[in-house]
């Protein structure tokens, strides 16, 4: 399996997807559109739909299906990635290779554009789907609401600037860590596997691969705002530091930092030890994730 030639195929149909939820229009909204379209479309990696679509995939799943749900959860995630942008928060200028939304369309449409991309996820997740089953459809619902809120990227968000400049502890870096990112990968995770049907026990696994593989993928993130550039990664590098953010290589150096993650990826492929080759994706995947250049 060549794993660049598959997110390349995945990514494809996830435009796609995403492109035919939100068609440009005009009208009294146009400018939010184009808020929300503007970071949306700017090149992603699309990784947790892709998790969305590999997880339904190694459950035997019919991935079809399992298209407009992963584009929600994208959606949940660029807004994430808008707002955590914003000067309030993290206040950086570069994100997917251009100026961040707020300094294109300025801090309110950025702040609506975020919202309005959150509410929109839900609205996709909800509305009538045929090849879904209610029961299934509010199971969605309700992991993407809690992978998002409180229990999830916000609250994690919250520690992140709440632990800015403070010595922190690594408890404290691996509930932000978990929370703020971990989340939705889990979800993504547990998404395409409930669409497959999984049962019990398969999606116990499949959860514990994207726990590890949430983790791992915070923590090369970490590392790469220290190793990579600009160019590579399309945001802005360095910021970490400079803004006195609990990482893992700030807490435990670089060397520890990458040792950890080679771990979680080991313990994220165990725990799809049961699977079959359907699996192969996700297995891939979570390679890639502590071994990615971007
Ligand atoms: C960046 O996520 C924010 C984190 C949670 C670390 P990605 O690295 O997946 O960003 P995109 O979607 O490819 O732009
Ligand atoms: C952000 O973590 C996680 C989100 C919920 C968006 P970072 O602040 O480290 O993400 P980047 O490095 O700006 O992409
Ligand atoms: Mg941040
Ligand atoms: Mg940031
Ligand atoms: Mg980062």
């Amino acid at each position: 399996m060549d794993l660049k030639a598959y997110l390349a195929q995945q990514q494809e149909r996830i435009e796609e997807t995403l492109d035919e939820i939100l068609p440009q229009s005009d009208g009294y909204t146009a400018s939010l559109l184009e808020a929300m379209r503007y970071s949306l479309f700017a090149g992603g990696k699309r990784l947790r739909p892709i998790l969305v679509l590999a997880a339904c995939e190694a459950v035997g799943g019919n991935t079809e299906s399992a298209l407009r749900p992963a584009c929600a959860l994208e959606m949940i995630h660029t807004y994430s990635l808008i707002h955590d942008d914003l000067p309030a928060m993290d206040d950086d200028n570069f994100r997917r290779g251009i100026p961040t939304n707020h300094k294109v369309f300025g801090e309110a449409s950025a702040i609506l554009a975020g919202d309005a991309l959150l509410t929109e996820a839900f609205v996709l997740l909800s509305r009538p789907c045929p090849e879904l089953s209610p029961a299934t459809q509010i199971q969605l619902v309700n992991i993407a609401a809690c992978a998002s809120g409180r229990g999830g990227m916000v609250g994690g968000q919250m520690v992140d600037m709440a632990a800015e400049g403070q010595e922190s502890t690594i408890d404290t870096v691996n509930f932000i860590h978990k929370h703020k990112t971990g989340a939705l990968i889990c979800a993504a995770l547990q998404m395409g596997a409930i669409i497959a049907g999984a049962d019990k026990n398969q999606l116990r696994q499949i959860a514990t691969f994207g726990n590890h593989a949430g983790m791992a993928f915070q923590i090369a993130d970490d590392l790469l705002d220290i190793e990579a550039t600009q160019e590579q990664l399309g945001k802005d590098v360095g910021s970490d530091q400079q803004r006195g953010k609990a990482t893992y290589p700030a807490v435990v150096g670089v060397e520890e930092a990458r040792r950890q993650a080679t771990e979680l990826h080991r313990d994220a492929l165990e725990a799809l030890a049961s699977f079959s080759s359907a699996a192969e994706p996700l297995r891939r995947i979570s390679a890639y994730i502590i071994n990615r250049k971007q």
